[in-house]
């Protein structure tokens, strides 16, 4: 692989074993009040026999969310930081992480997206017991899918994530496409009080009910948007990540002028035929990655942006690309990138397949009383039931689960929303591909780990269950999860 630009170069070989001095540079630089983005190493060759062994350190930190010039918040990070470390190993390679717990209440973590064996899912009193204050958790589990995916609690999910806790976990291909940089970007947002301080009601029994706790302010990697500087002709890899609580993100890059067009590579970790954005905008509920290329391409005097396109509203530049009038890294941009290898994933056997209904319900509901208003009804529910957590142990309930299914039996779910909101379901321990929606059927199913599904929509998803152990099926609006919207899927043994 070609590492010919500056930013490469400007970083210590040692940074590609070394995660921990990686750290403390991206400290200084963040600490300096950087304006631009830190890209990350790129996989160098050396990567490849190297321990992926890392140590995160949950622990309370501070964070200028609101732009260094307003102060700092008090935050809960991995490391202190939020979002925290970008862990990085090879497809195939075993990652070991060594969990210390210096918050003052119980935690785990929980690696989303990957297929971990059931010990390793990090979701307290369902797969293992929460690590208390003070004390450590050995995860380590084998990476066999590439792909964006990344880290978080699973207990207190609200307050925890919601407070900072999260971080990006990048599985690199064998054959990574060709790109000069990459970016991880780290989407999220904040309810702050007047102080610039966390707004600590997490149990907001309004929002739970509604569309979650959705924060005013925005953040790329824990600060307001920020500018990229590229050079002419350059390709960077940008990875997105929606890690908000409740915000689902519509992304898009149409600007004014030449429009800037990026080619899709995957979504949510696994690859998509590689196709130009366009004016298509891509919608990330919580819990949900996109891989693009970039080509910096616009005219110098360009400064064409990421944009957002909050409901109802005008859009908003999320980040800036600054494309340099210096000499082009090449003289024409590079040919369109080669399709991303697919993931192991099985392909279940549809003709017989087991199907299972699984409806979503609950919520506001449309006023009985006050037409064209929503009323606070009853906890969200799957199949009817509810599986709460404890509001002052914060435990999940203990729920039987909701199926059993044989391991190794290819499974259809029919899902059904049945509520006024959306829900980005979440499936831990299985990466399934959604066959339909709204009864039609889709074209070279996707594969994915989190279904966004619009209110009243249905869908049919399928897997193959070969992973046993309990599994949590859930809303990934936090406050859904945590009123109700969960339930366990059992892969018998
Ligand atoms: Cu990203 Cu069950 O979670
Ligand atoms: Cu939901």
């Amino acid at each position: 692989m070609r590492i010919s630009l500056r930013c490469v170069l400007a970083l210590n070989a040692d940074m590609f074993r070394d995660n921990a001095h990686a750290l403390s540079r991206r400290r200084l630089l963040a600490g300096a009040g950087a304006a631009t983005l830190l890209c990350l190493p790129l996989p160098a060759a050396a990567q490849r026999h190297a321990a992926a062994r890392f140590t995160l350190i949950a622990r309370p930190g501070k964070a200028a969310l609101r732009g260094r010039e307003r102060g700092e918040t008090a935050i809960w990070g991995f490391e202190g930081a939020t979002p925290g470390p970008v862990l990085r190993v090879r497809q195939g390679q075993r990652l070991d992480a060594q969990l210390v717990n210096r918050l003052a209440e119980p935690m785990t973590i929980h690696w989303h997206g990957i297929r971990v064996p059931n010990d390793m899912d990090g979701v307290p009193n369902l797969t293992q017991d929460a690590v208390m204050p003070g004390e450590m958790f050995p995860y380590s589990f084998t990476c066999a899918d590439a792909g964006t995916y990344w880290y978080h609690p699973h207990g207190n999910s609200a307050e925890q994530l919601g407070r900072g806790l999260y971080g990006m976990l990048i599985v690199d291909e064998m054959e990574p496409p060709q790109a000069d940089r990459e970016f991880a970007l780290v989407l999220s947002d904040w309810k702050l009080d007047e102080d610039g301080s966390i707004d600590p009601d997490f149990a907001n029994a309004q929002e739970s009910s509604h569309d979650g706790r959705i924060g005013k302010v925005i953040t790329v990697n824990g600060a307001p948007g920020r500018e990229v500087a590229l050079r002419r002709n350059e390709r960077v890899r940008l990875r997105l990540l929606n890690a908000a609580n409740a915000r689902i993100f519509e992304l898009g890059f149409d600007a004014e002028g030449s429009p800037p067009d990026p080619w899709l590579i995957a979504l949510d970790g696994q690859p998509v035929p590689p196709r130009r954005l366009g004016k298509e905008h891509l919608v990330l509920g919580p819990g949900m990655r996109a891989d693009l290329l970039y080509d910096a391409v616009a005219p110098a005097k360009d400064r064409p942006p990421l944009l957002r396109y909050p409901p109802g509203d005008d859009p908003v530049p999320l980040l800036h690309f600054a494309i340099g009038s210096d000499s082009p890294v090449r003289p024409e941009p590079l040919p369109a990138p080669k399709p991303l290898a697919p993931n192991p994933i099985p392909a279940p056997d549809l003709a017989r397949a087991e199907r299972h209904e699984i409806v979503f319900g609950g919520g506001a509901m449309p006023g009985m009383h006050r037409p064209g208003q929503l009323e606070r009804a009853a906890p969200w529910t799957v199949n009817g039931k509810s599986m709460i957590s404890d509001p002052h142990t914060h435990e999940h309930g203990r729920t039987e689960p909701l199926l059993t299914l044989k391991r190794g039996t290819s499974v259809i779910l029919a899902l059904k929303n049945d509520t006024v909101f959306d829900h980005p379901i979440h499936l831990h321990g299985h990466t399934f591909r959604i066959l339909s929606r709204n009864g039609k059927a889709l074209e070279a199913p996707p594969l994915t780990d989190t279904i966004l599904m619009s209110q009243q929509e249905s869908s049919e998803i399928a897997f193959v269950a070969d992973n046993p152990g309990d599994w949590m099926l859930h809303c990934h609006i936090l406050e859904h999860q945590e009123s109700g919207m969960a339930a366990v899927l059992r892969v018998a043994a």
